[in-house]
């Protein structure tokens, strides 16, 4: 039996393209692995009301670890148009995939490494080397929404909270509520694994990204379990940063943080921001992380208008790859492809066109591959 199961969910559009680029170097890697390919994405939301197979479920629950390219997602009323006609009625409602992942799994760890490749004509600044982790099952996106609100959740509102009379002239419709709800536990156990990683990879700094000045509940919860936290790790020093300045403080001087960790909807848009930083969405990966299991994933979307054309650039599903293999313990591996990105990065002899060359998807996963020592 193999060392390693695999699960690979390319899902849609380009997601398909880097998955077959991130084969090209695992096979030339030789990691003792079964892989297991399964479906995801809009195709399985058109043909069978489910972006999320049960099948699927199934395949991640016999699996070590999964390896995911990137799903498209529309509006609610494009899902509902482009569902096949035999679905129409039945009530079915679209809801991201890899969201649905990461709460089913309990992946509360997003991890996103934003480390500049020497020479990538992309990066911001040379030298910047950052890592983010942002908390994955809660936040603003706990997924506890309401439109229109419920006259019930409204009478309790109104009666707990003198802020609600503001809105007392506003109709039922015409008010939305997306709960940003976080938990003792949510915030402790990312703040626990920012640090715990911070001592690891003797990184000198923890900057904790939140907005307590205005967010006094939910932020404050998460300022004062950060202080706890903190206090373990004396050799790390701790700072926090509102969301808004951080955001642009990252811009001036990128290079003076370290680890940076957030709730889920900070931590998501500075994640991106910092993927900028360092060459953009073909090179920012991540990985969705629990205690028992994890999907590593490119950052970026499905992009449709580069669907099969062969142009988008794999580094960021190879570099999903390399924290793949770090995560399961395999560094020797991890280590190799991670020298190989770098030296092909470094002589820039091909680039694909984001990067301002033509190199196509799979000449790019070739040139890493061959540079595998
Ligand atoms: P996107 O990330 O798919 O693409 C935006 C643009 O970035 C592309 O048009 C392209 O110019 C560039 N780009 C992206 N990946 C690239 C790569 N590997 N190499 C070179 N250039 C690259 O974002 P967009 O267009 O907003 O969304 C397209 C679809 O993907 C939507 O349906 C969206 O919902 C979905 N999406 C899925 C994600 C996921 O599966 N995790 C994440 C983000 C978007
Ligand atoms: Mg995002």
């Amino acid at each position: 039996m193999a060392k390693y199961r695999i699960a690979v969910l390319p899902g849609d559009g380009i997601g398909k393209d880097v998955t077959e680029a991130a084969m090209i170097v695992l096979e030339k890697l030789g990691v003792d692995a079964e892989y297991r390919s399964g479906a995801i994405g809009w195709e399985c939301w058109c043909e069978e009301g489910n972006p999320l197979p049960d099948r699927t479920i199934q395949l991640l629950k016999e699996t070590d670890v999964c390896l995911f390219g990137a799903v498209t997602s529309k509006t609610a009323d494009e899902a509902l148009r482009e569902l096949s006609p035999s679905l129409a009625g039945k009530g079915l409602k679209y809801k991201s995939p890899i969201v649905q992942l990461r709460q089913l799994f309990d992946l509360y760890v997003n991890l996103r490494p934003c480390k500049a490749f020497a020479g990538n004509p992309l990066n911001y600044r040379e030298g910047i080397d950052l890592t983010i982790f942002r908390e994955n099952t809660e936040g603003l996106y706990a997924g506890v929404e309401f439109h229109p609100l419920p006259s019930e959740v409204r009478k309790v509102l109104e009666k707990h909270h003198s802020g609600m009379k503001r809105f007392s002239r506003e109709a039922d419709e015409d008010i939305a509520i997306s709960l940003r709800l976080m938990t003792r536990k949510g915030c402790r156990r990312i703040l626990e694994k920012a640090f715990e990683y911070a001592r690891q990879f003797g990184r000198k700094r923890v900057t904790l990204v939140e907005k307590g000045n205005v967010l006094r509940e939910t932020g404050g919860l998460m300022i004062r379990e950060a202080q706890v936290v903190a206090e373990a790790y004396p050799e790390i020093t701790f700072d926090v940063a509102n969301v808004d300045a951080l955001a642009m403080w990252l811009v001036k001087n990128p290079h003076q943080y370290e680890v940076l960790v957030a709730e889920n909807l900070f931590g998501d848009i500075i994640s991106d921001l910092a993927a900028q930083l360092v060459g953009g969405l073909g090179f920012s990966a991540s990985g969705n992380i629990g205690d028992h299991y994890a999907i590593f994933e490119a950052t970026h979307g499905s992009a449709p208008k580069y669907a099969g054309l062969g142009k988008a650039n794999p580094i960021a599903m190879i570099n999903a790859v390399v924290m793949m293999l770090e995560w399961l313990g395999d560094l020797d591996r991890s280590k190799a492809l991670e020298k190989a990105i770098r030296e092909v990065i470094f002589e820039g002899k091909v680039r694909t066109y984001d990067m301002g060359g033509s190199a196509s998807t799979s000449e790019m996963a070739r040139t890493v591959a061959e540079k595998i020592a």
